[in-house]
């Protein structure tokens, strides 16, 4: 096999002889298989969504390793002899779906669906290896994986959509210690029914066979080439994999490596950090030198060869014999759950801890690794060109970056008895007024997400040998090693300066304090680092909290305080010993990791669903259509449609200029820019056609600057190449020369707006109306708060599936485009502008789209156009998938605002005005912009202000343009009013929710502020659904609780609120269409978009309930039969816009009534045939119909009537939170929420988009 890579897929064998060694094993599944279950969600490991089970086989002792992996970061000629596992090769359509399609389909766990795919592959990897134990057997049906195990499968996937119960709940229903009664809403059994295993579907233990045996034969084939000592390296020398340092040495002095881009890799994460725009002449991969895998373990501790993954390192930091004094178990275990912080388990089983050091090392990575090892005293083992050393962490680190020669063999992290050793400060020479010595480890981080996959803020490891003065009953510390890392500096350091003053003294808060002063003179990030003075308190605060407990002025009795199952507060006071107190005290994270670490992560929920037969099936919590398919990968969205014939690939040059003429544009020489097949500016727009890249009602915007561009992130052109990845690495070589001579400072903020009165204009008709009487309502007022200012930043949409279009040229002049929009219409209408063609030249088809949120309704429309163009051109088929930094460059998220407000109210809170300054940074285009005032205001009016006034600005400025977003002026609306409120009530000095309270609307005032949106009086179900709020949830003793809980806790306190809403809906026009094939088989489209929200679910039963009307008891045998189909514009015209939570609504409307008119068209042959026989199956009818030439087809354009138009949504719900003074981590203890939806369509799927919204 020498010179071939093999490895199978889902048991398939592979066998290539050339392959770029840049491929990733992602590229290569999505490109070259026909496997597209593996997603690309953002390319950096940090997602989950391209996850896929590795594994490979050791012929000696005859074991498969199995364990999940980011298919994105893992290079393809690193996989040789391994066997992947994608989610297809657990099940399918045809053969049956695995258990684990099975229940995240019947858990409701899967929406968009984007990300699961990547969810399956993690839970069956920890599925595989926790049946692999020799833990006791599970009951039948379940696996022995435990259900904190099985909720930690899944961390570091994200999931943009579903909300993480359900999914959690999945995951948990394997658990061998699972108690079926906790888990939420699913399909297999009924509220109120017995929940047992039988009714799920079953978990066949080693059903998928992950490594098949034809892989081990060629394996033991191979052993003899890699016993021999040979170095394996593949096509055509550009995959080296030396098997010792002597054969790595040759090859990095050949000649063929001088002057060539070798990159050396072991997991190749690295890449995932340090994102790679340049292609590699050669790799050279260093797992297969055996020595930089060896761990071996004895008196001076234990020592990891550099390609030991992190994964590996956490096992055997575990695994300890008894013999292992308990201060080392201490150390290591704690090293050890540190480690499980890093990243994810897929990303962890790749990465090794030496590649994490060299990161740190050479380019500065804010490692967590580096600085726990360094407060552990561990040293290392490098191999430079002449030698080999070993040296102390720290001073490895204090090197200049190393060069491409030196490689890390090892690294040891010694035992304790060798710390002590250096320091002579064992047990024995402890000094005879001392007692209780005692060895204290401790390691901390901060980073925006608790659970995995986000690099620290700051992060420290604290290792100090105390003792207590027998005497004084003080704290000694005898020596101590503090380390800190990540906070914006070259690489981990040791506080030596703080260690130093501290050690040898007794711990007194006057020595505390003093060390907190030099803490605070050391860690001082580099100028320009994010969220600076943040980071500085977080070492001071870690550093409070692993000296307080053992202070013995500082102890506070801290009570720690639980709320047990009852509900009712626990608290229990810790005595003042100080080293025991340590473990209890001490570790708290800078995020939710008491959670993560107590016995499950989500804690109990409860879901009571009622639902009349009226409507049947219309109110089911059915399954999501197509959640199956999403789960087994065979749910096909834009960039999973296989690549015509020729196809290209686009990518953007995007401008990073915010306002500057462009002088040239070149390409750097480089091997990514040999890949350029052409490139496309504004210059190639056909005559006829115009530059307009996008548009809404108030305009369009180009699609490429011509000589000027106006803000950063500009499409300036495309690069078009063969593949994405050239595309994406050739537009990263642009090199753009600006020129911003004679032109006026770019307009960055909206003060500069202002100032330059750089504004868009607001329609009248969307220009929201004053309420009252101003300066009335502020005569009125006992006090008032003047010009008091707010600043709202922006928001980025996140969706999975990043912006995405496939254009192939027809015949006649025509187009398709395969686009992931919410709006097919109006990208039709503007592509056709853009090539100078008509609408009916060009077709624009969305089956599905991988999370939308707002941002793929009009910012995909560039994507789709620039494809369009660069096909029409080419004349050859040309699609785009937007890597993430692109997308997030480029789609400019939610509208940044300032605020400015005027309040004025009496003394027992009643507001009687509000004046609202309103500035809203629309970015470069309109876009919605001007509608955004609109949705504002929408939502502030839900409380009574008295009177309201406003005048608002939509500010162009030079930034990209800022789009819908989810609740898009709602979210800031709503924040804006609960600050006036908050605002008020701190004022006052009063309860916040007395203030809420005192303001809620009655119905005749808020009839005055919304008019008649607000219907008749029965409609105001707002104060019910307060109330009903305020009992279920025992807010007023939970009030008491939390007021209890901070008087006994000083460095943890909580708070709780709640907060109502009120939502005015407003339907839009929308089309339906209904059809029944020859064989009765039903085919639905809708102008509405399947973006995950289950829109076709709900289009389905409205369709069974429809149809139903012909059928005694039809309605459920009708709903198999009915397939909703993908939107195509030129198949259902006017489809609109998929946006503002109504399209399920009002598609359903189109759809019944299309319903209604085939019910009226074959009611009368139904009649006629049951004259003749007693009852007429579906089918009879409808072959009788189709004989009788009955049209079987019925279409609506769904108009709303002024009545019914608008109309308001009330909803009200409370939040208990928990905020760690020290460092500002908050963790929600409970949320509750109340919703007036009507009658919900589907309740699972409702209910689904609550959770994926809170
Ligand atoms: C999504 C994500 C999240 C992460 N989160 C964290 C985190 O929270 N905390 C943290 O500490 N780390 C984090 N990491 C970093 C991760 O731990 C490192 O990427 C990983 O350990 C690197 O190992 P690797 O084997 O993949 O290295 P590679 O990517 O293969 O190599 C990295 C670099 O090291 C060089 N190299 C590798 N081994 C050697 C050697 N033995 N001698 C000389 N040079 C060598 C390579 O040439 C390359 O320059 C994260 C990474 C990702 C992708
Ligand atoms: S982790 Fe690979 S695509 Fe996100
Ligand atoms: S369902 Fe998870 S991202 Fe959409």
């Amino acid at each position: 096999m020498e010179g071939k890579l093999v490895f199978a897929v889902n048991g398939k064998r592979f066998e290539l002889a050339e392959v770029d060694p840049s491929t990733s094993l992602l590229e290569f599944l999505r490109t070259r298989t026909r496997f597209t279950g593996p997603k690309l969600g953002c390319g950096e490991g940090g997602c989950g969504a391209c996850v896929v089970l590795l594994s490979t086989y050791d012929p000696v002792s005859d074991q498969v390793k199995d364990f999940s992996v980011s298919s994105c970061l893992t290079l393809l000629c690193s996989i040789n002899l391994c066997s992947v596992t994608t989610t297809e090769g657990l099940g399918n359509s045809r053969d049956g779906f695995h258990p684990i399609h099975q229940r995240f389909t019947g858990f409701h766990a899967s929406q968009c669906g984007f990300c699961t795919p990547g969810m399956c592959m993690s839970l069956f990897s920890a599925l595989t290896n926790a049946d692999k134990t020799n833990r006791p057997e599970p009951p039948n049906g379940l696996s022995k994986i435990t259900k904190l195990e099985a909720e930690k499968a899944i961390a570091g996937n994200l999931c943009r959509c579903t909300g993480y119960r359900p999914i959690a709940d999945v995951c948990r229903s394997f658990a061998a210690d699972v108690d079926l009664e906790d888990l939420g809403l699913n399909t297999f059994w009924k509220k109120g029914e017995d929940a047992i295993v039988s009714k799920l579907p079953s978990h066949n233990r080693g059903k998928i066979c992950t490594f098949p045996d034809f892989l081990k034969s060629v394996v033991k084939t191979s052993l003899d080439t890699l016993m021999n000592g040979n170095n394996t390296n593949f096509l055509e020398s550009q995959w080296y994999r030396p098997t010792s340092f002597e054969g790595l040495y040759q090859v990095l002095n050949s000649n063929a490596f001088i002057g060539s881009r070798t990159k050396l890799v072991v997991g190749n994460t690295g890449s995932g950090v340090y994102k790679e725009n340049n292609l590699y002449d050669k790799y050279i991969d260093l797992k297969g030198i055996p020595e930089l895998s060896v761990i071996k373990r004895d008196h001076t501790g234990i020592s990891f060869g550099a390609a030991v993954t992190i994964s590996r390192a956490i096992e055997m930091l575990k695994e300890n014999a008894d013999s292992v004094p308990s201060a080392e178990k201490m150390v290591f275990n704690k090293i050890a759950d540190h480690l499980d912080k890093v990243a994810s388990p897929f990303v962890r089983n790749m990465a090794s801890l030496g590649g994490n050091l060299i990161m740190a090392q050479k380019y500065q990575f804010a490692s967590d690794v580096t600085t726990i090892l360094l407060a552990a005293g561990s040293t290392v083992c490098v191999w430079t060109a002449s030698d080999r050393r070993i040296l102390s962490l720290e001073d490895f680190l204090g090197w200049p970056p190393l060069d491409e020669k030196t490689i890390l063999v090892s690294i040891l992290i010694p035992s304790i008895s060798m710390v002590e050793l250096s320091y002579g400060t064992d047990q024995h020479s402890v000094s005879s007024h001392r007692s209780e010595s005692n060895i204290i480890f401790e390691t901390y981080r901060a980073a925006p997400r608790p659970l995995g996959n986000a690099v620290s803020y700051l992060n420290s490891a604290f290792l100090a040998h105390v003792s207590s003065d027998k005497i004084t009953g003080n704290t000694v510390l005898l020596y101590l090693h503090l380390a800190f890392g990540a906070y914006g500096t070259e690489h981990a350091i040791r506080a030596r300066k703080v260690e130093k003053f501290l050690v040898g003294k007794e711990l007194e808060v006057s020595v505390l304090l003093e060390a907190i002063k030099l803490l605070k003179e050391t860690i001082i990030p580099k100028q320009g680092t994010p969220h600076s003075s943040y980071r500085s308190s977080l070492a001071v605060a870690f550093l409070f909290k692993f000296l307080q407990p053992l202070s013995k002025d500082l102890a506070v009795h801290e009570n720690n305080y639980h709320d047990n199952a009852s509900g009712v507060a626990v608290i229990t006071e810790h005595p003042n010993e100080n080293f025991n107190r340590h473990s209890d005290l001490s570790h708290h994270e800078a995020s939710n990791s008491e959670l993560f670490n107590s016995s499950c992560v989500l804690l109990s929920s409860n879901q009571m669903i009622q639902y009349g037969k009226e409507y049947h099936p219309v109110g089911v919590p059915i399954k999501k259509v197509g959640a199956e398919i999403q789960t087994s990968g065979e749910a096909i969205y834009v960039d999973d449609i296989p690549s015509p014939k020729d196809c290209l690939y686009g990518a953007f040059v995007y401008s990073t200029h915010p306002l500057a003429r462009i002088e040239s544009i070149k390409f750097n020489p480089t091997l990514a820019s040999e890949k350029i097949i052409t490139y496309i500016g504004v210059n190639d727009i056909p005559p006829g056609g115009k530059n307009v890249g996008s548009g809404t009602m108030f305009g369009t915007e180009p699609l490429f600057a011509d000589s000027l561009t106006e803000c950063a992130g500009q499409p300036l052109g495309l690069v078009v190449a063969e593949t994405q990845r050239y595309a994406n690495m050739a537009a990263k070589q642009a090199n753009v020369q600006y020129s911003t001579e004679n032109l006026e400072a770019p307009i960055l903020t909206v003060e500069d707006a202002v100032r330059r009165l750089s504004f868009f204009d607001i329609p009248p008709f969307l220009y929201p109306q004053n309420v009252g009487n101003l300066s009335e309502g502020m005569t009125e007022a006992e006090h008032k708060i003047l010009s008091a200012e707010v600043k709202l930043g922006s928001q980025y949409y996140f969706y999975m599936e990043t912006q995405t279009a496939l254009a192939i040229p027809d015949e006649d002049n025509c187009i398709v485009v395969y686009s992931s929009t919410q709006c097919p219409e109006t990208a039709q209408g503007l592509i056709a502008q853009c090539l100078g063609i008509p609408d009916h030249n060009v077709r624009v088809i969305t089956r599905r789209v991988g999370g939308g949120f707002g941002g793929k309704a009009v910012r995909a429309i560039p994507v789709a156009t620039a494809c369009a163009l660069a096909a029409y051109k080419l004349q050859r088929p040309v699609r785009m998938y937007l890597d993430r930094q692109t997308d997030m460059v480029m789609t400019g998220g939610r509208h940044p605002m300032k605020i400015n407000y005027s309040v004025g109210f009496k003394s027992d809170g009643k507001i009687t005005a509000l004046h609202i300054d309103l500035l809203i940074n629309a970015g470069i285009t309109k876009d919605v912009s001007p509608s955004i005032p609109y949705s504002v205001v929408g939502t502030l009016r839900k409380y009574n202000w008295g009177a309201l006034s406003f005048d608002i600005k939509v500010c162009r400025t030079n930034l990209s343009s800022k789009s819908a977003m989810r609740a898009p002026g709602e979210a800031q609306g709503s924040f804006i009013a609960e600050t006036v409120i908050e605002h008020v009530a701190a004022f006052l000095s009063m309860d916040a929710n007395l203030v809420r309270n005192k303001n809620l609307h009655t119905y005749k005032s808020i009839k005055m502020f919304y008019g008649s949106s607000a219907g008749e009086t029965p409609e105001y179900t707002l104060p019910a659904i307060v109330d009903e709020l305020i009992s279920s949830t025992s807010y007023f003793n939970r009030l008491a609780m939390v007021r209890h809980f901070n008087f006994c806790n000083k460095w943890r306190k909580r708070g709780i609120s709640w907060v109502p809403i009120v939502h005015q809906v407003t339907l839009r026009p929308t089309p339906g269409k209904v059809s029944i094939l020859n064989d009765s088989s039903i085919v639905v489209e809708v102008g509405g978009i399947e973006l995950g929200q289950g829109l076709w679910t709900k289009v389905k039963q409205i369709t069974a309930f429809g149809l139903g009307q012909l059928l005694e008891g039809g309605s459920q045998k009708l709903l198999d039969r009915v397939r909703i189909i993908q939107a195509d514009t030129l198949s259902l015209i006017q489809g609109g816009w998929t946006a503002g939570s109504t399209t399920s609504e009002s598609s359903c409307e189109a759809v019944r009534l299309s319903c209604s008119i085939l019910v009226d068209r074959l009611k009368s042959l139904k009649q006629s045939l049951e004259e003749k026989t007693s009852s007429v199956s579906w089918e009879t009818l409808i072959s009788q119909a189709s004989m009788q030439g009955v049209n079987l087809s019925a279409s609506t354009y769904w108009v709303p009537g002024t009545d019914s138009m608008q109309y308001l949504n009330y909803g009200a719900a409370t939040s208990e939170v928990e905020v760690d003074i020290a460092t500002g981590a908050t963790t929600i203890i409970r949320s509750d929420l109340i919703y007036d939806c009507g009658q919900s369509l589907n309740p699972a799927v409702d209910m689904g988009q609550v959770y994926s919204a809170d």
